[in-house]
C-alpha cells in the first residue's frame, strides 16, 4: 500500500515537472467516444432536493457532475474554518447514482469576509477603482494575500478529495481571461516582470521606443502599467501595451499553474487538471500554461447575433465551436467543451429561442471535431439572481427537461449507439489526409493587430476564422497551430495576418515549402519584430525573399468603397485591406487590382520553391470568394481533391465516423458515395441537422 502511494507521489512529481504532462486521450478511453456531464450547484438548492436532482441527472444519461465551482462561501464560510460535510453528502449521492464527479477550485468567487478583511485581494480597473464583492473573476491573481487564501482552499480540497476514485478530474477557476489589473500589487508585479525581461532600463526604453513623447524612464521604479483608460487612445504606446498583455497572460498562466501544482501534490495521477477558457478568449493564452493536462473551452454560439441566413439568429455563430475546438487542442490534444449553451442565455442583445435541434447540433459539432468531453452549464435553470433568465437542461419547476435538455438526452442515447458501432484503429481516409491543413495563429499577433487595426473594418479575431471556414467549405480537416508546431504533416499551411516574426520562423516556413508544402501567406504578415517595431527595411522585409515580391504599400477604403481585384477574368470586391505588390522576376501574378490609381498592380502572387509553392494574398475581399478560389487551386496543386459545401455546413471525420452539421438556414443534400451507410440523421440535412455515416 505504502509502495503504491510512493509510486503515485513520484508519478505526480514527474508529471508536474513536464509541460502539459498528459494528453486528454489518457483520461478518456477512445471507445467511449465522448463523456457527458452537467454543472450542478447544490448550494443553490434546498438540501432535500439534492437526491431528486442527482437521480434525475443519472436518469437523463449524464456520466459526471461538475461541482463546487463557485462554492467558496460554503467550503470556507469564515476565514480558516472549512466545512465540507455538505459536499461530502453530494459526493455520496453521486456515487449512489453511479455518477462521476468533476471537482472545481472556487478561486473565481471569493467569500464576503475576504472583501471586508482584505480589500487588496481585488483587482483595480483603469480608473484605479477596486473591484467589489458580489461577482466573479475580480480576485487580483498577483496579490500575495489572495494567493495565500487560494493556496489554502485548494490544498484543503486536494487533501480531502485527491484520492477519491469517483472524481475524474479538476477544473481550475472559471473562464480565466487575464483580466487587466492596475492595483498596486499588479504594478509591482509588472515592474518585476519587466526587470526580468529587459534587465536594464535602457533595454526597456529601446524596446518601448520611449524617446517618443518623453516617455523615457530613468529606472524601473518610474514605470507604471500603460493605462489607455486615462491617457486615451493617443496616449498608447503599442510596445508597452503589448508587454502588459504578455505580463497579464503570463500572470494568468502562472496562477493556474500554482493551483495545478498544489493539486498535483495530493491528487491521484488518474485525476486530470484542466480549466475552461472561453471559446473567444482574448486575454489568457492557454499555451503559456505548463501544468494543465489539457484545456477545455466554453461555447455560447448564440448570444442573439445574426448569422447565416434568416434562421441564423436561432442557430448561432458557426465560427465558435469551429475555431475553439481546434485551437484548444494545442494544449494536451483533443479534449472538449466544458460549457455548451443549453438554450437561450441571459446576456445576449436579445435571447431568442433556438431552432429545435440546435443544441444537439452544437454537441455533435464539438464531438465531430474530436471532443472527448461534453459538459453543459447548467442543470436547473435558477429561479433567482443574475442568471435567472439563463436556460438550464431542466426548467424552473426543477423537474421538466427543457428543449435543450431533451436534445442532450437524444445526443447521449445516440452516442451509446455510436459506441456500439465504433471500430477501433480506424485511420483518416486518404482523400482527407491529402487536404490536411493548418492555420498558424498566435494570441500575441491578435493583441498586436487588434491594437492597431488601421481600419475599423479589420476583425482581428475573425480573420483567421474566415480562412478556417473556407478550408472547411472545401472539405479539409483543419488544425489551428502555434509557431512551434511541426508543419510537415500538413499539405497546406495558411498564415493569416501573422504580424510578428523573426528570421527563424520565416526559415521554417521556407523549409516547409522546399520540402513540398503549400504555404498561403496573407496581407499584414511579417510586418513587425516581436517587440512590435517595423523593420528598418522594406515593408514585410523578412518574407520578401520567400514570397518573391516587395510590398509597396497598403490601402484601405471606406466601408462602402468599391475596390476591385481581377483574377482569371472574374472581379472581386474589396474595401478592407490591400497590399500593393511588386513581384520579382519569376514570380507569377495571379490577380491584379483593377481600379483605383494603382490599377494593374499585382494583388496575389505565387512562386515555387523546391517541391512546394508559396501564395501571397494581398487583398481581403468582401465575400471571400477570391480567397476560396485560390485555396481550391492550392489543394489541386497539392494533388488533393476538394468538396464544395455551402457556408455553415461542416463535415468532419473522427474515429471512423463521418459527421456533418448544418448551421445554414437552408437544406443541404449531402452527396454520399453509393456504399455509404447512414447511422444517424438523413441525407438531406435540414437547418440544425446532423448526419453521421460511414463509408
Ligand atoms: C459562462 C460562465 C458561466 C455562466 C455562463 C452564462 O461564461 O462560465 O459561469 O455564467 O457564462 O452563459
Amino acid at each position: 500500500m505504502k509502495k503504491y502511494a510512493l509510486l503515485l507521489t513520484l508519478t505526480s512529481v514527474i508529471l508536474a515537472m513536464t509541460a502539459h504532462a498528459q494528453q486528454a486521450s489518457r483520461f478518456f478511453p477512445e471507445k467511449d467516444l465522448v463523456t457527458t456531464g452537467i454543472y450542478y450547484y447544490p448550494e443553490h438548492w434546498k438540501e432535500d432536493q439534492w437526491e431528486r436532482d442527482i437521480a434525475r441527472i443519472a436518469e437523463m444519461g449524464f456520466t459526471f457532475v461538475h461541482l463546487a465551482e463557485f462554492a467558496w462561501f460554503r467550503m470556507e464560510p469564515e476565514e480558516g474554518k472549512f466545512n465540507f460535510t455538505w459536499l461530502d453528502k453530494v459526493l455520496g449521492l453521486c456515487a449512489k447514482y453511479k455518477l462521476k464527479v468533476l471537482m472545481c477550485t472556487p478561486s473565481a468567487t471569493t467569500p464576503a469576509w475576504m472583501r471586508t478583511g482584505y480589500p487588496e485581494t481585488f483587482v483595480m480597473d483603469g480608473h484605479y477603482i477596486r473591484g467589489e464583492h458580489g461577482t466573479r473573476g475580480l480576485g487580483s491573481i498577483v496579490n500575495p494575500v489572495y494567493r495565500r487564501f487560494v493556496e489554502k482552499i485548494v490544498t484543503e480540497m486536494a487533501r480531502r478529495y485527491g484520492r477519491d476514485e469517483n472524481i475524474i478530474g479538476w477544473q481550475l477557476d472559471n473562464e480565466p481571461d487575464a483580466k487587466p489589473d492596475y492595483s498596486p500589487s499588479s504594478q509591482e508585479a509588472f515592474r518585476k516582470w519587466l526587470k526580468n525581461k529587459y534587465k536594464t532600463i535602457d533595454a526597456l526604453n529601446a524596446a518601448w521606443g520611449a524617446a517618443f513623447w518623453s516617455q523615457w524612464y530613468n529606472n524601473f521604479d518610474q514605470v507604471i502599467i500603460p493605462n489607455t483608460t486615462l491617457v486615451g487612445w493617443w496616449g498608447n504606446n503599442p510596445h508597452a501595451l503589448l508587454d502588459f498583455k504578455r505580463y497579464s497572460a503570463d500572470a494568468q498562466a502562472e496562477f493556474l499553474d500554482l493551483e495545478a501544482g498544489i493539486l498535483r501534490k495530493f491528487i491521484s495521477p488518474d485525476q486530470f487538471v484542466t480549466t475552461n477558457y472561453t471559446a473567444v478568449c482574448t486575454g489568457a493564452d492557454p499555451r503559456r500554461t505548463r501544468k494543465l493536462d489539457f484545456a477545455t473551452y466554453t461555447a455560447y454560439p448564440n448570444g442573439g447575433t445574426d448569422n447565416i441566413g434568416d434562421q441564423g439568429f436561432r442557430l448561432g455563430n458557426s465560427g465558435v465551436v469551429l475555431f475553439a475546438s481546434e485551437y484548444y487542442k494545442s494544449v494536451g490534444g483533443s479534449s472538449g467543451v466544458m460549457e455548451m449553451q443549453p438554450g437561450p442565455v441571459n446576456w445576449g442583445g436579445y435571447n431568442p429561442l433556438l431552432l429545435p435541434g440546435t443544441v444537439r447540433m452544437w454537441l455533435y459539432h464539438s464531438f465531430a471535431a474530436g471532443g472527448k468531453l461534453a459538459c453543459s452549464y447548467r442543470f436547473r435553470q435558477i429561479n433567482y439572481s443574475a442568471e435567472q433568465y439563463h436556460a438550464g437542461v431542466i426548467k424552473t419547476d426543477g423537474v421538466t427537461a427543457s428543449q435543450g435538455g431533451e436534445e442532450y438526452i437524444q445526443f447521449m442515447k445516440e452516442v451509446k449507439e455510436l459506441r456500439r458501432l465504433y471500430r477501433p484503429g480506424s485511420k483518416m481516409p486518404e482523400k482527407l489526409a491529402a487536404r490536411r491543413t493548418a492555420i498558424l495563429w498566435d494570441l500575441e499577433n491578435y493583441w498586436s493587430i487588434d491594437r492597431q487595426k488601421q481600419t475599423f473594418q479589420w476583425d482581428a479575431w475573425n480573420y483567421p476564422v474566415k480562412f478556417m471556414q473556407l478550408a472547411k467549405g472545401l472539405g479539409a480537416p483543419v488544425d489551428v497551430v502555434g509557431p512551434t508546431a511541426d508543419l510537415t504533416k500538413y499539405k497546406v499551411v495558411i498564415v493569416p495576418a501573422y504580424e510578428m516574426v523573426d528570421s527563424s520562423l520565416v526559415n521554417k516556413w521556407r523549409d516547409y515549402v522546399a520540402g513540398g508544402g503549400h504555404l498561403i501567406i496573407t496581407c499584414r504578415t511579417a510586418t513587425k519584430d516581436y517587440q512590435g517595431h517595423f523593420w528598418e527595411a522594406g515593408w514585410a522585409a523578412p518574407i520578401s525573399g520567400l514570397i518573391g515580391a516587395h510590398v509597396k504599400g497598403n490601402d484601405m477604403l471606406p466601408g462602402n468603397g468599391n475596390g476591385d481585384v481581377l483574377m482569371k477574368l472574374m472581379h472581386y470586391r474589396w474595401n478592407n485591406w490591400a497590399d500593393l505588390l511588386e513581384p520579382d522576376t519569376g514570380t507569377e501574378v495571379l490577380a491584379v487590382f483593377d481600379n483605383q490609381f494603382y490599377k494593374g498592380t499585382p494583388a496575389v502572387i505565387k512562386r515555387k520553391i523546391g517541391k512546394g509553392t508559396v501564395t501571397y494574398v494581398g487583398a481581403d475581399t468582401d465575400g471571400s470568394e477570391l480567397e476560396k478560389s485560390l485555396l481550391r487551386d492550392v489543394y489541386v496543386e497539392a494533388g488533393a481533391s476538394t468538396d464544395d459545401y455551402p457556408p455553415g455546413v461542416y463535415v468532419y471525420w473522427r474515429d471512423g465516423f463521418y459527421i456533418a452539421v448544418n448551421y445554414s438556414s437552408g437544406e443541404y443534400a449531402m452527396n454520399l458515395p453509393a456504399d455509404a451507410r447512414i447511422l444517424i440523421g438523413e441525407r438531406i440535412l435540414k437547418p440544425a441537422g446532423v448526419l453521421v455515416w460511414r463509408e
